[in-house]
This record gives structure tokens, C-alpha cells and sequence, in this order.
């Protein structure tokens, strides 16, 4: 997906709808995925329907260069290759085949915030002080460091600095039918859902 280009496709769940139920609802998922995830695709190839030059440029790239674009295309794009970018993410960085973190990922996490207990402690803290719509992320510097941020809307993170590991969704579309306005209790379920192996494989990637 972040190497594809114009025109994108919706990428189907890589799971059941109800698969992450009792956590995740199969109604907040059928919304969450088929109609605000579609939009964000729908809107962002009907931008690059109305600015061809911009058709064969990979959604990381048309994300990690907006600066380069004028304010309405860069916005436009920045709002729905972002809405992309972060929603593919996040339904393929979640299973409901529990699995551990392991390898250079887990050596890392240890080195970086003790324990996984402490790290996801930091991500709800991020996700939770979020002001309004956004995502907190897990992400790595390419270098030395695991790091969290925070971005709001559907802003992408920094591409060009740091490597994404995995996100969580913040706004109330992925949460409020299940758990109102308890962001904090969305977040444990989504902690328990992570799929640390796409996890790794992103780290080592990178
Ligand atoms: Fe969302």
C-alpha cells in the first residue's frame, strides 16, 4: 500500500469483521473500514484525478514531500494520503492472534522504555493527551532510538525523520459506539491487539 500509487485501492481487512470482538466491535469496524477508510481513498484519488503529475507517486512519497506541494494540493493530499497512510496502518497493525514481541523489536523496547508495560504506559499517555482527533505512534529513528508521537487529524508523521512501528487511531470514529467517551479503556483493548510481528517486520524493514 505505502508503495502503491493513483488510483489506490481499498486494502480489505486482513481479518474477519468480528474478529477483534469483544475489543473492537464488528460495527465500529465495518464503519471505521468501509466507509471512513474508503473515503479517504476516494477523496485522495479524486484529488490526483484532478492533478495528474501526481498519479505515479507512491502514497509515502506524495505524503513525505507535501511541503514541496502548493498550500490547496498539499493540504488535500496531506488530509486524505494521510488518511490512507495512518488507516492502513492501523487495521493491519492489529489480529486476533495474540502474539509476543520478539527479536530486535523486543531488544529495543527494552533498551528504550524498560519494559513493554512501561511502553505501552507511554503510548496511553500520548493517545490520551492527544488533544481532539489524532493517532500516537510508535516509531524509530533509523538509527538509535524508539520514539512516541503524536500527530493530529490525519497528519502523517514525520517520514523523512522517523520509521513508523505502529499506530493507534484516537479519534472517537474508532471507539465511541463501544466505549463512549473512555478513550483510556479503548486504549488497553487496542494494546492487547497489537500484532507485534508486522510490528517487527516494520522495525527491521526499516
Ligand atoms: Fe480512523
Amino acid at each position: 500500500m505505502l508503495s502503491s500509487h493513483y488510483p489506490f485501492k481499498l486494502p480489505p481487512l486482513p481479518y474477519a469483521y468480528d474478529a477483534l470482538e469483544p475489543h473492537i466491535d464488528a460495527e465500529t469496524m465495518h464503519i471505521h473500514h468501509d466507509i471512513m477508510f474508503k473515503k479517504y481513498v476516494d477523496n485522495l484519488n479524486a484529488v490526483l484525478r484532478a492533478n495528474p503529475i501526481y498519479q505515479d507517486w507512491s502514497l509515502y512519497d506524495l505524503l513525505a514531500y507535501n511541503d514541496d506541494f502548493n498550500e490547496e494540493v498539499g493540504t488535500a493530499i496531506r488530509n486524505n494520503g494521510g488518511g490512507v497512510f495512518n488507516h492502513y496502518l492501523y487495521f493491519d497493525g492489529m489480529t486476533p492472534e495474540k502474539n509476543e514481541p520478539t527479536g530486535q523489536l523486543k531488544t529495543a523496547v527494552i533498551r528504550d522504555f524498560g519494559s513493554f508495560d512501561n511502553l505501552c504506559a507511554c503510548m496511553k499517555a500520548a493517545a490520551l493527551t492527544q488533544f481532539g482527533s489524532g493517532y500516537a505512534w510508535l516509531m524509530f529513528d533509523g538509527t538509535s532510538k524508539l520514539r512516541i508521537v503524536k500527530t493530529p487529524n490525519q497528519d502523517p508523521p514525520p517520514l523523512l525523520i522517523l520509521q513508523p512501528i505502529l499506530l493507534v487511531d484516537v479519534w472517537e470514529h474508532a471507539y465511541f459506539l463501544k466505549y463512549k467517551q473512555e478513550r483510556d479503556k479503548y486504549f488497553d483493548a487496542w494494546c492487547s491487539l497489537i500484532d507485534w510481528n508486522k510490528a517487527s517486520k516494520r522495525f527491521t524493514a526499516g
